[in-house]
C-alpha cells in the first residue's frame, strides 16, 4: 500500500486518497455565474480519481473577483451552477470542496492570456478595488485601491460568511479560505501592504485581526464536522523570511485555536520583489515545519506532480495531502500516470469502471459480445 493512496479522513470526511486538486480559476464564469465549461471540467477531474477537487478562487462579492471571469457566490442565484458543479465531482467519487476570496487590490484584472493587468475603472469590465491602504502592488496591477474603511471591513468578513453558507448549500463538504497570493487577506498580513494604523494593521495582533475574524464569523457558519481549511502565503521570498514565517507559524497556531482543521501551505505574493526557489517540491519543507510546530494538519503543492517525490512527502509524514495542480489540466487521470509510476499493483483502480475494464481486454482473450 503506497501513502498517497492511502484514505485520509479529517472531520467528517473521508477522501480516497490523498491526492488533491488545488483551485484552479478558469476564468470561464459570466456575472459570476458557472457555465457548462466549469461543469464538464470539474467532472474530468473528479473522475480523474484524485480524493479532493477543490473548486477555484470564488468573489464573496463582485469586486472581490480577480477578474470578470471569475466565479462568484455574492448571490443566492450562483448557487445552483455550483451545486452542478459540487454534485459533478461527488459522482465521481471525490471530495468536492471550494475555495472563496477577495481579491483586494489585485482584483479587476484581465485573464491572464489577456494581459493580467488592470482593467481601468471606467471600462465597462473594470471597478475600482479595496485593500487595507491605499498602496498599489504595481507593476500592470498598478491601479491604486481604495484603503478600506471599518464599515467595508465589516461588510467583507460578512460576505466571506454568506458565501460560506450559500457554498454548504450547494453541497460542498471541503472549504478553503482563501489567505494567500497577495489577494485581500493576505495584504492584511503583509508589513508592506498593510500600512494601516487602526485596530487592522501595524504589529502581529493588528496584521493578523482581519483573518482571524474572518475565519472565527465562518466557523460559526461551516458546520463542526466539515473540514474548514485555509491557504495562506506563509513566506514572501522577499529577504524577511525567518521573521515572516515565524509569525506565520503562530498565527496558524491561532487559526487552529479559532477552528481551522488544516492549512494549505502557500506563498504570500505580497509583493514584485520575490525571489522564489522554483524547484520540485520546494514548498514541502517549509509546510512541514509549519505542520510540526504549529501542530496543524498541513498540504502543500506547487511543482510536487514527481509521483516518488509525491509519495515520500505523504509517507515521511510532512504533509498530509499532496496539491498537484497543473498535470491535472493536461492529464485529468494523473492519478492513474502516480499509481503506475508508484507500481500499484492494481493502477486501474484508480479510473471509474466504465475506463478501467477495458484496459485488461484485447490480449488474445477475445471481443466481449457487449462490445
Ligand atoms: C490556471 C490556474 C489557476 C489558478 N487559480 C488559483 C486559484 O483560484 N486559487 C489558488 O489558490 N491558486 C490558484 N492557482 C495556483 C494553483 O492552485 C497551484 O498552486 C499551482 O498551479 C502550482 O501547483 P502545480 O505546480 O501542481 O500546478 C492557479 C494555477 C493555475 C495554473
Amino acid at each position: 500500500m503506497t501513502a498517497i493512496f492511502s484514505p485520509y479522513t479529517l472531520k467528517g470526511v473521508t477522501l480516497r486518497n490523498r491526492i488533491a486538486v488545488p483551485p484552479m480559476c478558469q476564468y470561464s464564469a459570466v456575472n459570476g455565474y458557472t457555465t457548462d465549461w466549469h461543469e464538464a471540467h470539474y467532472a474530468a477531474i473528479a473522475r480523474g480519481g484524485a480524493g479532493l477537487v477543490i473548486v477555484e478562487a470564488t468573489g464573496v462579492s463582485p469586486e472581490g473577483r480577480i477578474t470578470p471571469a471569475c466565479t462568484g457566490l455574492w448571490e443566492d442565484g450562483q448557487i445552483q451552477g455550483m451545486a452542478r458543479v459540487a454534485k459533478a465531482i461527488k459522482a465521481s467519487g471525490a471530495v468536492p470542496g471550494i475555495q472563496i476570496g477577495h481579491a483586494g487590490r489585485k482584483a479587476s484584472a484581465n485573464r491572464p492570456w489577456e494581459g493580467d493587468d488592470h482593467i481601468p475603472s471606467d471600462q465597462p469590465n473594470g471597478w475600482d478595488t479595496i485593500a487595507p491602504s491605499a498602496i498599489a502592488f504595481g507593476g500592470g496591477l498598478s491601479k491604486v485601491p481604495q484603503a478600506m474603511t471599518l464599515d467595508d471591513i465589516q461588510r467583507v468578513k460578512a460576505d466571506f460568511v454568506a458565501a460560506a453558507q450559500r457554498a454548504l448549500t450547494a453541497g460542498f463538504e471541503w472549504l478553503e479560505l482563501h489567505f494567500a497570493h497577495g489577494y485581500l487577506a493576505q495584504n492584511f498580513f503583509s508589513r508592506v501592504a498593510n500600512q494601516r494604523t487602526d485596530a487592522y494593521g501595524g504589529d502581529f495582533v493588528g496584521r493578523s485581526r482581519f483573518l482571524l475574524e474572518t475565519l472565527q464569523a465562518v466557523r460559526e457558519v461551516w458546520p463542526e464536522h466539515l473540514p474548514l481549511t485555509a491557504r495562506f502565503g506563509v513566506i514572501e521570498f522577499d529577504g524577511h523570511d525567518e521573521e515572516t514565517l515565524a509569525e506565520s507559524i503562530e498565527l496558524a497556531r491561532q487559526f487552529k485555536h479559532a477552528g481551522l482543521d488544516m492549512l494549505n501551505v502557500s506563498m504570500g505574493f505580497s509583493t514584485q520583489n520575490a525571489n522564489v526557489p522554483w524547484g520540485p517540491g520546494f514548498m514541502v519543507p517549509i509546510a512541514a515545519k509549519v505542520g510540526r510546530e504549529a501542530e496543524l494538519a498541513v498540504a502543500t503543492g506547487w511543482c510536487l506532480d514527481n509521483p516518488l517525490m509525491a509519495e515520500k512527502a505523504v509517507a515521511d509524514k510532512q504533509i498530509e495531502l499532496v496539491m498537484i495542480g497543473r498535470a491535472h489540466l493536461v492529464n485529468p487521470h494523473y492519478p492513474m500516470q502516480i499509481a503506475q509510476a508508484l507500481g500499484v499493483e492494481k493502477p486501474a483502480s484508480v479510473l471509474p469502471e466504465q475506463y478501467a475494464y477495458w484496459l485488461s481486454r484485447y490480449h488474445g482473450s477475445g471481443t466481449g459480445s457487449s462490445l
